[in-house]
């Protein structure tokens, strides 16, 4: 019997199926999947036993909950038929800048709706997932919520005005991450250093330096002036960093790609 209903069956919805059946949080006969034909509803199915009906009446009128997972821009083009076959069900959008107020036009008959925000970790069950909803969850509604989204890794709830800066922190920041570690590589190279050992050097650093933040729950700064001695190789490193304001370039980063996402959720 299917309680929730993917629509959409490309990267994130692949990863929460695989990490609802890693979890053994639902079974594969519990989830069902659609697309947009070109296939990826069946590749999945096919890889993980869910069911892929190609009708939305039978997709979704046996489902508690509705998973959207499609573009945001695939949401108008969605059929018609769900605004009638979503009443009375929990609906969760993973679209990117699209607002509960708009959703509500399309599921105006949803028992609630939450719309979430996760980013790219969350693809192998390593990310975090900010989430607001229409109204407040009850329990039952809560848990299914935390079981979705947890199979992307952690969660956080905060209110809809706070997204556009989770966006512009945990969402956009793992490419932000991407290209630390890329000009990590790129110094360690004009440093002396070959590119393959340099990648892997920067590499372990990251996953190192960010596991040890978490298993400590350090400040992040405490754990800096840890390995920084007065003169030493760190502080002559750290210096240059201050010299060049490294701090405001990455408020100045954050608050771009917040501000971007206001722009883009306007109206939306
Ligand atoms: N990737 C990330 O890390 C990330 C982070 C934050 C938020 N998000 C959000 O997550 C959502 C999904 O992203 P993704 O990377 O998983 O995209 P994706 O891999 O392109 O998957 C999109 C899925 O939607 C399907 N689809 C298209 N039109 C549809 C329709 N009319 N009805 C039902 N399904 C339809 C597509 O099917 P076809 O294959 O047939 O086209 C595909 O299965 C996006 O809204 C994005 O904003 C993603």
């Amino acid at each position: 019997m299917t309680k929730l209903a993917f629509l959409g069956a490309g990267r994130m919805a692949s990863a929460i199926v695989d990490g609802l059946l890693a979890k053994k949080l639902y079974g594969p006969a519990e989830l069902a999947c659609t697309d947009g034909g070109d296939g990826t509803a069946s590749a999945l199915a096919g890889r993980t036993g869910v069911a892929a009906p190609t009708d939305l009446a039978v997709l979704l009128g046996p489902a508690d909950a509705i998973v959207l997972a499609c573009k945001p821009q695939q949401l108008a083009g969605l059929d018609p038929r769900i605004t009638d076959l979503a009443s009375g069900k929990l609906v969760l959008s993973i679209l990117a800048g699209k607002r509960l107020a708009s959703l509500a036009k399309v599921f105006p008959r949803a028992r609630n709706i939450v719309r979430a925000m996760p980013n790219t970790p969350g693809q192998i069950g390593a990310g975090i997932t900010a989430w607001c909803g229409l109204r407040p969850l009850v329990p039952a509604d809560r848990a299914t919520i935390d079981a979705i989204l947890g199979a992307l890794g952690q969660v956080v709830e905060v209110a809809e005005p706070q997204l556009d800066a989770v966006t512009g922190l945990s969402g956009s920041g793992p490419a932000y991450v991407f290209e630390f570690a890329a000009a990590l590589r790129d110094a360690g190279v004009a440093a002396g250093l070959a590119r393959d050992i340099a990648s892997k050097l920067a590499l372990e650093t990251l996953l190192g330096s960010a596991r040890l933040m978490a298993r400590t729950g350090t400040e992040p700064e405490t754990l800096r002036d840890q390995v920084t001695s007065p003169n030493g190789t760190t502080f002559a490193g750290l210096q240059r960093m201050a010299a060049h304001d490294f701090r405001g370039l990455i408020k100045e980063t954050v608050l771009a790609a917040t501000a971007r996402s206001e722009e883009l959720s306007q109206d939306s």
